[in-house]
């Protein structure tokens, strides 16, 4: 399941963010990445090492963990700490499938990687190309939102940003490991969760929409890990 959700952070938050990212030198993607990806990853990223980074990036994980949709979606257990990166100049991704463990630089964690997300900090008018293509059952998707508005995908899915051929694409980055480990599993709880919240509206606390809340309950209890 590929979800847009909207506004993980105003357009004054992400003033704010871009501001302090920008006040920084960024340093080269690839020297966080494994040989494989060495070849593949022509980006920049903000330095995980600077005194800055903890603030940041803290500041997306907490947009993220009081976003409704997230937290239905992702059915977060561990999130890593959220990371920055910038496409210009022809930088790109290619095709690949992210890392399935990654350790937390802050709590030394390992972290099995269940769920991407990724952050939009830049408007689509501000650069050409960059688009995330995510390739799934169906097909391909494109993916390119406004700056403020976030993707989320499985980690299993083969991915990767297209050069960026004019101005530049900030981004923030992050995954995460989910109480329920199966996409298919995640995508029914995340659908049914979301017709219970429409048949509340419409019903209010009716003896079925206690019994499906019932019934989510039961199936998430069943399947987290
Ligand atoms: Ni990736």
């Amino acid at each position: 399941m590929l979800l847009h959700i909207p506004q993980v952070l105003s357009k004054q938050e992400v003033a704010a963010l871009r501001a302090e990212l920008a006040a920084h030198d960024w340093v080269d993607g690839a020297r966080s990445s494994g040989a494989q990806a060495v070849a593949l990853k022509d980006n920049r990223q903000f330095p995980v090492e600077s005194p800055a980074f903890a603030g940041l990036s803290q500041r997306i994980a907490e947009a993220l963990a009081r976003h409704p949709l997230f937290v239905s979606a992702a059915l977060p257990r561990q999130v890593l700490p959220p990371m920055f990166n910038c496409y210009s100049g022809g930088g790109r991704y290619g095709n690949h499938v992210d890392n399935a463990l990654q350790r937390d630089r802050f709590s030394g964690l390992q972290v099995r990687t269940d769920v991407s997300t990724t952050v939009f900090l830049s408007e689509p008018e501000e650069y050409e190309g960059g688009e995330l293509i995510v390739e799934d059952t169906y097909g391909e998707h494109e993916v390119k939102l406004a700056a403020g508005d976030a993707i989320l995908y499985p980690a299993t899915s083969l991915h990767r940003v297209e050069p960026v051929t004019r101005g530049a694409r900030i981004a923030a980055f992050l995954w995460t490991q989910s109480w329920v480990r199966d996409a298919w599993q995640r995508k029914l709880l995340f659908e049914l969760d979301m017709n219970i919240l429409k048949l509340r509206a419409q019903l209010g606390d009716s003896e079925e929409v206690l019994g499906l809340t019932s019934t989510y309950h039961n199936l998430l209890r069943q399947w987290s890990e």
